[in-house]
């Protein structure tokens, strides 16, 4: 078998009965033999201060050597106001910084999301997808992973109940792998 792949995945919530982080964890329990889920939670990260770039905060250089080890991503978001939320944003910007010193550089990624409505935080994916290209991360296209109506597919504690997106997100585990060795051979 090849290597096995590390994927760091991050959760754009904090609330402790999150869907999403409930999405991240059933990743974790339905990734394929070669895919190891790492998550980094990120309620340590302060609130960004461009002051604060040089030195970076230490909790802020340890988050950027765990992205570097990754040999990919897997962004969980909520949607806020339409959008990624704050403490996701927020993350994401520190760890692109100082400039010419991004840790997501290069980085094979892929979203998935939840949320209580109808389209499943799909219009905050499409607002990640445009910020991969300054940041020069390697989207996987598909299976989009929007997961509507959450409140009928995870329990009082935020655990995925459902088995058909506990599927479709095992679908979207494999494809992420096999588009991160596909650009691994490639950069080889
Ligand atoms: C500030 C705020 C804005 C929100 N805006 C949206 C939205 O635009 N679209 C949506 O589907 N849900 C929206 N919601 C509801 C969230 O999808 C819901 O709170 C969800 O549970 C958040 O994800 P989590 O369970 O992972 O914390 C919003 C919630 C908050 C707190």
């Amino acid at each position: 078998m090849s290597k096995r792949l590390t994927i760091l995945g991050i959760a754009g919530s904090l609330r402790k009965a999150s869907y999403n982080r409930g999405a991240l964890r059933a990743a974790q329990q339905v990734a394929p033999d070669d895919v190891k889920i790492e998550t980094f939670e990120l309620d340590a990260i302060p609130a960004f201060n461009q002051d604060n770039e040089s030195p970076l905060p230490a909790i802020v250089t340890e988050f950027k050597a765990i992205i570097r080890a990754a040999d990919a991503i897997l962004f969980v978001t909520p949607e806020y106001n339409y959008s990624v939320p704050g403490v996701l944003k927020n993350a994401i910007d520190w760890a692109s910084r100082p400039y010419g010193d991004s840790a997501w550089d290069g980085k094979p990624v892929a979203i998935m999301g939840a949320s209580p409505g109808m389209f499943g935080a799909a219009r905050a994916q499409y607002h990640l997808r445009q910020m991969f290209v300054f940041l020069n991360m390697y989207p996987l296209n598909r299976p989009e992973v929007m997961i509507a109506n959450a409140s009928e597919r995870f329990d009082d504690g935020g655990n995925l109940t459902d088995e058909d997106t506990r599927q479709h997100i095992r679908k979207l585990l494999k494809a992420l792998a096999e588009w991160t060795r596909q650009l691994q051979k490639a950069q080889a």
